[in-house]
């Protein structure tokens, strides 16, 4: 069915010609430096603080086990794609292969989703530590300046997080990737203010403080691992870099969950500290790390934390804000949005108006939608991404069994069946207005496949010209 036409490997790999003959460098350790680069960000220096005080009390340390599970299932099959399609577009790329088109696009709109607002939930955190932090020094921004378009409490536009997003902007446009030793650095940053934060907070616990544990009971729990499932995003960045790796079969599925299980460990001691430090009730504020210190008078260490944090927080939205780039190309290339879009600027050679749809995404998101509802919706697209790449492990297992896995998921089907029923138990406890947005977003992508995706997909003309066999070789 046309719907459903697919992109063989073979196609896939030609398309991927920029990615021809690179080294075979990484090994485990840098993999999970790279994912634990990817992955520490706003989650746990900003959400942690809004899910203790609304959902689940001092259980937000299950709320985090939970959502940590559900991810190192999904990222098993992750890496199975990964080691075998050797293409960037992730998910969107993998469905391509597997299901089809019509899915391919459905999930590539909602990773554009995804991603934009990924890197507007990013940037409204780097925002509030980032007040926080020149507040210290008593400046004071306008409120109506100062958080996501509220008009109840004065506030229209977050210029901070606007102001980030155009500045990364501006850096893409140079053509810079982030380089290795620059994530190194910030891995090292970050993970030395949490534990900083940790061994500092951890004098100051009071027991009585993690009394009553489970306030909202164990849906208020699972309600806060649906929110705090955002602290986990960014891990596929390790599986994207599968054709780097030495030894993949070896070196991903370590990489990957190593990166999951260092974050987990300290999103839970994290979580601990902070409950133990603070009555969760107090916790609703936009810095909570930083507040818990400022509250037992440690001012110093919560400066050098807020530092840590900001600096920690924009290479997570650089990340973010490429990928989101990667994804336009990847689409735009394929004929399913406008080609246009995907145009390399001569000089520097960068999707300049990928990088443009991805500025005014990020910055018109940032401005308006208060930062936890922006989360929700970044989890269920990422949730559902998640789900799709699970189905489609066992599902490309028997359609395609010739093909060469690096990585093979083991116990497939059971990991696949776990990764989609966790997965699938946290989408349901997001509230109905998220799924209502989400509906009303796939709706709209839809409309625009129907309208002009269909007719203008690279394979789709390939598929009505004269050499149809291109596409279906292995
Ligand atoms: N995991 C990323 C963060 O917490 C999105 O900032």
């Amino acid at each position: 069915m046309e719907l459903f036409r697919k992109k063989s490997l073979d196609y896939l790999k030609r398309q991927a010609t920029g990615k021809k003959g690179l080294r075979k460098a990484m090994g485990a350790f840098d993999l999970t430096m790279l994912g634990v680069g990817a992955v520490i960000g706003t989650g746990i220096f900003v959400l942690t603080g809004v899910v203790a005080a609304e959902n689940a009390g001092p259980a937000i340390i299950l709320s985090f086990i939970f959502s940590g599970l559900a991810c190192a299932f999904a990222a098993l099959c992750y890496s199975e794609f990964a080691s075998m399609i050797p293409a960037s577009g992730s998910a969107y790329t993998y469905s391509y292969a597997t299901f089809g088109e019509l899915i391919a696009w459905i999930l590539g709109w909602d990773l554009i989703l995804e991603y934009g607002l990924a890197c507007a939930v990013v940037a409204s955190g780097w925002s509030a530590y980032f007040q926080e932090l020149i507040r210290g020094f008593g400046i004071q921004l306008p409120a109506w300046i100062s958080g996501a378009y509220n008009p109840a409490k004065g506030a229209y536009v977050d210029i901070l997080a606007v102001a980030i997003v155009f500045i990364l902007s501006l850096v893409l446009m140079t053509g810079v990737k982030q380089s290795s030793r620059i994530n190194d650095i910030m891995v090292v940053v970050k993970i030395s203010v949490v534990v900083l934060f940790i061994i500092v907070g951890a004098f100051y616990v009071k027991p009585s403080n993690w009394s009553p544990f489970m306030p909202f009971g164990f849906g208020g729990v699972m309600q806060g691992a649906a929110t705090a499932f955002l602290a986990y995003i960014g891990f596929d960045a390790v599986s994207s870099a599968s054709e780097e790796v030495r030894n993949p079969q070896r070196n991903m599925p370590i990489g990957i969950l190593s990166s999951l299980g260092i974050c987990m460990i300290l999103y839970v001691a994290v979580s601990v500290v902070l409950t133990g430090m603070v009555p969760y009730t107090k916790l609703g504020v936009g810095d909570p790390v930083a507040f818990a210190l400022r509250f037992v008078h440690q001012d110093w260490v919560a400066g050098f934390v807020s530092l840590g944090a900001i600096l920690g927080i924009t290479t997570v939205l650089f990340v973010m804000m490429y990928g989101q780039t990667r994804l336009f190309f990847a689409i735009s290339r394929d004929g399913l949005l406008p080609k246009g879009i995907s145009k390399l600027t001569e000089k520097t050679k960068t999707p300049t108006r990928c990088i443009l749809l991805t500025w005014l995404m990020a910055t018109v998101f940032s401005a308006v939608i208060p930062l936890n509802e922006l989360a929700e919706l970044t989890n269920i697209g990422t949730l559902f991404a998640f789900i799709v790449v699970s189905i489609g492990v066992p599902v490309l297992r028997i359609t395609r069994p010739k093909i060469k896995r690096n990585f093979r998921v083991p116990l497939v089907p059971v990991v696949s069946i776990l990764a989609i029923v966790s997965c699938g138990y946290l989408m349901v406890n997001l509230s109905q207005t998220t799924w209502i947005r989400f509906a009303v977003w796939f709706a709209f992508g839809l409309v625009i496949y129907f309208a002009y995706g269909y007719r203008h997909s690279e394979i789709g003309i390939l598929r009505r010209s004269a050499k149809p066999d291109e596409l279906v070789k292995e």
